[in-house]
């Protein structure tokens, strides 16, 4: 996905309820925004105020009860499940707060592991991962499995591997909320530093305001609403 000029996410109005017998939930009613190419924003709000749930309804993992999903300027709100999957293959990325990376396999194969799944061959899939690798530093990791990595190196890999197939849009579930602070520091340094120079439009759920501060701009979910700030 290269379209550039489309706005990377936009949210109209989306809403979303549980529904429990007789009993709803409204975690928010209407959220609305507009993540453009190139801006990291970051999603704040108290826990259970529902950054997860907003995340995924924009990653087309969960489908709003109400409002439109737009992934690089396409709506996505009603598309059927095998478009679905193809627009979240090569339009999006997602990192979440625990890695979930494939322990059978080494850092380098886990990052080409998309580019094969989407379709890209072989050396040209190693290239990409080996050049996302080495930006984070893990040139003399390629080969180590997930248990063979500190906790930092491995959310360093998971977030090469969301953003091997150069997605448009890359969505972010506190993607350093598991580690000791000095290192959520390095990573997310890191992981800004990455993101800007890819180009993607990104946003970022995170508990860690101080980090929050060092993006492109912060929203705050707030009783059901989406808040700029
Ligand atoms: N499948 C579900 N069924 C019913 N309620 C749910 C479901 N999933 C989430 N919720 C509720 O929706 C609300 C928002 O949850 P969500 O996980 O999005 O919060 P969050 O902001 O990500 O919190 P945290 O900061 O703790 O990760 C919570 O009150 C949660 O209990
Ligand atoms: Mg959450």
């Amino acid at each position: 996905m290269t379209d550039t000029l489309k706005p990377a996410l936009e949210l109209r109005h989306v809403a979303r309820s549980f529904s429990e017998g007789a009993r709803r939930l409204d975690v928010f009613l209407d959220a609305s925004i507009t993540v453009e190419p190139g801006e990291i924003v970051a999603l704040v709000g108290q826990s259970g105020s529902g950054k997860s749930s907003l995340l995924h309804i924009a990653g087309l993992l969960e489908a709003p009860t109400s409002g439109e999903v737009f992934v690089a300027g396409q709506n996505c709100t009603a598309l059927d499940d095998t478009s679905r999957t193809r627009v979240r293959r090569i339009g999006i990325g997602f990192v979440y707060q625990f890695h979930h990376l494939l322990p059978e396999f080494s850092a380098l194969e886990n990052v080409m592991m998309p580019q094969l799944i989407a379709g890209a061959n072989k050396a040209s899939a190693q290239r990409r991962a080996r050049e996302l690798l080495e930006r984070f530093g893990l040139a003399a990791r390629l080969e180590h499995r997930p248990a063979e990595l500190s906790g930092g190196e491995q959310q360093r890999v998971a977030i090469s591997r969301a953003l091997a197939n150069r997605p448009l849009l890359l969505l972010a579930d506190e993607p350093t909320g598991n580690l000791d602070p000095k290192t959520s520091d390095q990573v997310h340094a890191e992981f800004l530093r990455v993101i800007a120079e890819e180009g993607v439009g990104a946003l970022v759920a995170t508990h860690n305001i101080e980090l929050a501060r060092r993006m492109t701009r912060l929203v705050r979910l707030e009783n059901g609403k989406l808040l700029p700030e």
